[in-house]
């Protein structure tokens, strides 16, 4: 059992291979958070301390008990309205304007399994391998229910949480802030990473010590978004890639999110993960349901490497779905940076020619083959093959795609209009701009007001009217601005849109893995702007970065791993000089960095040279040889990119038998001291062989000094070595 109930303590505990999570019901009725660490078979009751706090005020029911105040003891789910000043997870409006709710324990149970969400993502997991624990907690005055979810992987070393708000009464109430999860620690100084970003430099990583402040990050766009990923670790001050404890917080969300860090007047620190509050004000009629979206927590003793291995297993195991999520995806050869908007049918027959003599699978053709859409201000809305452009129907190009032995893919961006579309002149009132203003154009392209179920099955029906008639095995979803002028002709709530748009987004896929299942689905926005758990659910990759330059993108995926599986990231070879930089980096690097990822080209095969297409020949070859070390195996940072001169990374089996080492070097200067990689997690003992060379190594020597690395007279120069186990023991 890895929930269990102290009856006579009133405390869960909740247990994980590596983990212990314990709360208690205090004797009011309220849930008072213990402990989250290391794994115990002790109670943690006695952390908790009761002192006379000045302002700190205390509930009614405390009498004339001045040192209970949950203004100051660490709580599971603390809500505005119960003497707690600090950043809270709920804020509940009522119909006379009051806020606040105060919310009692009345009953819970535990059962096998996983709880799901309806409409939304969530990790799932079968009756085996999961537990799930749920709590009602009770607003007698309010009527209002709240139920706590919880979801224990034991062998994941992971616990989910959700909440699922209930309005009984007849009056209506209003949700201004909801947040999924919270995390008290009494005791502890506390680092916080997140990761920042921009269009085409994603998921930097940035970490900030917690002091006497709220740190608070989020989005505002409407989408998860480049700017700051919603996810959030939590590591002791001292905690490094191998050692300390440390908390992951990812959020099963693709909408707008807020994460907060503080520390207490009592040095204590809270930690909330939820949804964006601005934007939010959501009126919950009588019986209706509110529920908050899912988020992973997951706890690591012995330092990042290790949280982020947690995170990626679940993800690829438990939240990705369908018939790719564990399958080694095609290598595809993408239009957009070979012909951008100038796509015609002959010239993608030559690039599948190209394509399968190089041994690449599949050709995906991008932006620019519907409607009238020769750049980027028209077209949106009207997904229908524009045949002129082609130069033939759709289906010929397929099958002539096909015929080659190369399988067909495409570029959409369903929740996008242009004014210069046939949509458009038919539904204005179908996009996104608030009456009486004009509303702000992102890319020259308005929002589609997916909380509308109409506007949903209307670019439903169009896609799938596509996708029926046409052989295509794969989908570029995209998604090119940020969210603003949220207003819905349907609605009666406008606090209420934001959320149901992000519902209807979800339908959508669904629909499509469900009646698509075929289909492999790639999620994108500007490249990794909704990069989250929440989209991996319905989408098993993610186009990671409209940034393909090697050099940045080793920056990009290596703050996307700390959360995220390899197999989720997008990853291809684009020319040199680099689109987006400028940059000149060799075949043999940009091949490296992207086969860190679902491997891919994003250039005009038809203009190689043969000594081009021999080096990538060989790399398809190496790439699909390597793959289920590389998608399945355990992943670890060996370098920090910002810091390091070499970016280095190494894959290594479960079983521990073979590694694969990829190093880049992004400082050179003149007479360079050696640079001496460390790898992890080798059997200690071992002896490993180098399969190129036929040099073994001792695994405790390679651990311990490290493996130096010549540089040589040449910029961005990669390395890359494939250990096999030669012997257990020397
Ligand atoms: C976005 C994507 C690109 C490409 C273009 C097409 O920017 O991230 O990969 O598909 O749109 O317009």
């Amino acid at each position: 059992m890895s929930i269990n109930f102290d009856e006579s303590k009133k405390i869960f505990h909740l247990t994980t291979s590596h983990s212990s999570y314990q709360f208690k019901i205090d004797k009011y009725g309220f849930l008072l958070h213990l402990y989250y660490g290391k794994r115990t078979e002790q109670l943690a009751d006695f952390v908790l301390t009761y002192i006379d706090r000045g302002f700190s005020g205390n509930p009614y029911d405390a009498g004339n008990d001045r040192t209970y105040s949950l203004d100051v003891l660490p709580q599971e789910f603390p809500v505005t309205g119960t003497g707690d000043y600090r950043n809270t997870a709920l804020l509940i409006e009522n119909a006379m304007g009051c806020t606040g709710c105060d919310l009692r324990y009345q009953s819970h149970c535990i059962r096998k399994g996983k709880y799901s969400l309806k409409g939304l993502p969530a990790v799932y997991a079968s009756e085996s391998e999961a537990e799930t624990l749920e709590i009602i907690l009770r607003d007698s005055v309010l009527d209002l229910e709240v139920t706590l979810l919880y979801g224990v992987l034991e062998d994941y070393d992971v616990i989910t949480r959700s909440a699922i708000v209930k309005n009984r009464d007849k009056q209506t109430i209003y949700i201004h802030k909801a947040s999924s999860a919270c995390l008290d620690f009494v005791n502890g100084k506390y680092d916080v990473i997140s990761f920042y970003g921009r269009h085409t430099m994603e998921r930097n990583v940035e970490r900030t010590h917690i002091g006497h402040h709220t740190y608070e990050i989020g989005s505002r766009r409407g989408t998860s978004s480049h700017h700051y990923n919603p996810m959030l670790i939590v590591t002791e001050e001292d905690a490094t890639e191998d050692a300390g404890n440390c908390y992951a917080m990812s959020f099963v969300y693709s909408g707008g999110f807020e994460a907060s860090a503080e520390m207490d007047q009592m040095e204590q620190t809270r930690v909330l993960m939820g949804l964006q509050p601005e934007q939010l004000h959501y009126a919950l009629k009588q019986d209706d349901e509110f529920i908050v979206p899912e988020v992973i927590l997951s706890y690591s003793a012995q330092g990042l490497n290790q949280l982020s291995y947690h995170l990626q297993k679940t993800i690829r195991q438990h939240v990705c779905r369908g018939i790719y999520q564990t399958k080694i995806r095609p290598v595809l050869v993408n239009s957009w940076e070979a012909s951008y908007y100038n796509i015609d049918g002959n010239h993608l027959c030559e690039l599948a020619k190209q394509a399968v003599e190089l041994g690449i699978d599949m050709l995906v053709m991008d932006d620019g083959w519907f409607g009238k859409r020769d750049d980027d201000n028209s077209g949106l809305g009207d997904w229908v093959v524009n045949e002129e452009k082609l130069g033939m129907t759709l289906s010929e190009l397929i099958a002539r795609v096909n015929a080659y032995g190369v399988k067909f893919g495409i570029w959409i961006e369903p929740e996008m209009v242009s004014e210069d579309s046939n949509l458009y002149r038919l539904h204005p009132d179908w996009a996104m701009a608030i009456p009486g203003r004009n509303p702000v154009r992102g890319r020259n392209q308005l929002v589609l007001d997916f909380s509308r179920k109409e506007v949903v099955d209307a670019v439903y029906n169009q896609i799938s009217q596509i996708l029926d008639s046409n052989h295509i095995e794969y989908i570029k979803w995209d998604m090119n601005r940020s969210i603003l002028d949220v207003y819905s002709h349907s609605a009666e709530n406008q606090g209420n849109v934001l959320y149901d748009y992000v519902l209807g987004l979800y339908d959508f896929l669904e629909r499509l893995h469900v009646n698509y299942p075929q289909i492999l689905i790639e999620g994108c926005s500007g490249g990794g702007g909704r990069f989250d758990a929440g989209m991996l659910y319905y989408t098993p990759q993610i186009w990671c970065s409209d940034n393909t330059d090697a050099i940045d993108r080793l920056y990009i995926q290596y703050g996307t791993s700390f959360g995220y599986p390899i197999s989720a990231v997008g990853s291809h070879v684009s020319a040199s000089p680099n689109h987006q930089t400028g940059r000149i980096v060799s075949l043999e690097t940009r091949g490296i960095v992207a086969m860190s990822g679902t491997f891919g080209y994003e250039l005009d095969l038809t203009e190689l040279t043969e000594s081009e297409k021999k080096i990538i020949k060989e790399q398809v070859k190496r790439y699909k040889e390597l793959a289920p070390l590389i998608l399945d195996g355990r992943y670890y940072r060996l370098s920090n990119p910002r810091q390091d001169k070499v970016t280095a990374w190494q894959y290594i089996s479960e079983d521990q038998n073979e590694i694969l080492l990829y190093a880049v070097q992004t400082e050179l200067h003149s007479n360079m001291a050696p640079i001496y990689i460390q790898f992890r997690g080798l059997k200690h003992g071992a002896v490993y062989k180098d399969t190129d060379s036929g040099i073994c190594y001792a695994a405790d020597i390679l651990m311990e000094v490290g493996l130096p690395l010549l540089p040589e007279l040449q910029e961005y120069q990669s390395y890359q070595m494939h250990l096999i186990i030669q012997k257990e023991r020397f």
